[in-house]
């Protein structure tokens, strides 16, 4: 009997400012807020609620907060707990988290890029700190944590070579990783935990959750975040890819990580426009939640087994 072919169910823009799980105000989270960045957070409100109507296995996700400089890394232990602190807000974010890994598919994506000519390694150590970006931008997509995550470093070639590079390996990256879930069977969620323009305030206002004291950085951010936001919107994922590392440049974006062209190229470079559910700033800096349902368009990525239930 075949195995049926896995398949990428949705790809998600899934930015991860602290701010939004303070004004949440789960349980995990020791500080309180007050409320905050409803925008945002209502925005990703309703990116969950279109998610319930998809069955999947698997969430994948590359943060900018797990970095590391010699090769991509993937999580290879199968379970971690303890507490995140934010190295910047200890003030708004310290986290409970409880995490399970999917570490079979996490080796077969490691697998399928060395066979490539990536450098890449399992990450077994299992005093291993979860990031805070994983952490975040995974608990605003799906707070029940009750899927397992496959965790996938942000290798800094940008650093060490030059936007240009970083971009062509995450590319490759994105293949492999299509490539690995199709032999996979899974359905996967695929998460690019990243802001747009990353510009921000230096200092803090005396209650973080004041309104009053957050907009845009610079009118020229906000353009090169609408500019990225148009192509998103309209499905010109060639076009994106070709602005990135200008936009990166300019707007000291975070797409920097690569997380954002390894999930445009996992999803073949969608023709079909994502859903952008919010657009707006934290301490300044441009971010939207968006996503691409390969099913919703009758593009799913990799095999058509059941009608991907991508709802209305
Ligand atoms: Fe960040």
């Amino acid at each position: 009997m075949t195995k049926k072919k896995g398949e990428i169910v949705a790809g998600i823009l899934a930015p991860h400012p602290p701010h939004l799980v303070y004004a949440e105000n789960p349980p995990q989270n020791e500080p309180k807020a007050e409320c905050g960045w409803e925008e945002l957070r209502w925005g990703y409100e309703r990116l969950r609620r279109d998610l319930e109507s998809i069955d999947f296995d698997v969430m994948l996700i590359i943060s900018p907060h797990w970095q590391t400089y010699i090769g991509t890394h993937f999580i290879g232990v199968p379970h971690f707990e303890s507490k995140s602190v934010d190295p910047v807000f200890p003030n708004l974010f310290r986290f409970d988290y409880t995490i399970d890994y999917d570490v079979a598919l996490a080796r077969a994506i490691h697998d399928e890029a060395r066979s490539d000519g990536l450098v890449v390694k399992m990450m077994e150590n299992p005093d291993f700190r979860v990031d805070y970006g994983t952490i975040v931008s995974a608990h605003m997509t799906r707070p029940q944590w009750d899927k397992p995550l496959v965790g996938i470093s942000s290798q800094r070639s940008r650093h060490y070579y030059s936007v240009e590079v970083m971009q062509e390996q995450a590319i490759t990256l994105g293949r492999a990783t299509r490539r690995a879930i199709e032999a996979s069977g899974k359905r996967c969620v695929l998460l690019a935990s990243n802001s747009l323009s990353h510009r921000h305030f230096t200092t803090e206002s005396d209650v973080p959750e004041d309104m009053s004291r957050e907009h845009i950085y610079n009118h020229h951010q906000y353009l090169w975040d609408m500019q990225v936001i148009d192509l998103i919107r309209s499905g010109r994922s060639t076009e994106l890819m070709d602005i990135m590392p200008e936009f990166v440049e300019q707007s000291v974006s975070e797409a920097e990580a690569g997380s954002l062209g390894w999930l445009i190229s996992a999803l073949d470079y969608p023709s079909f426009g994502a859903d952008v559910y919010a657009y707006g700033t934290v301490i300044g800096t441009g971010n939207v939640v968006a996503a691409w349902f390969p099913g919703r368009a009758g593009e799913a990525v990799g095999a058509k087994t059941t009608p991907a239930g991508a709802g209305a």
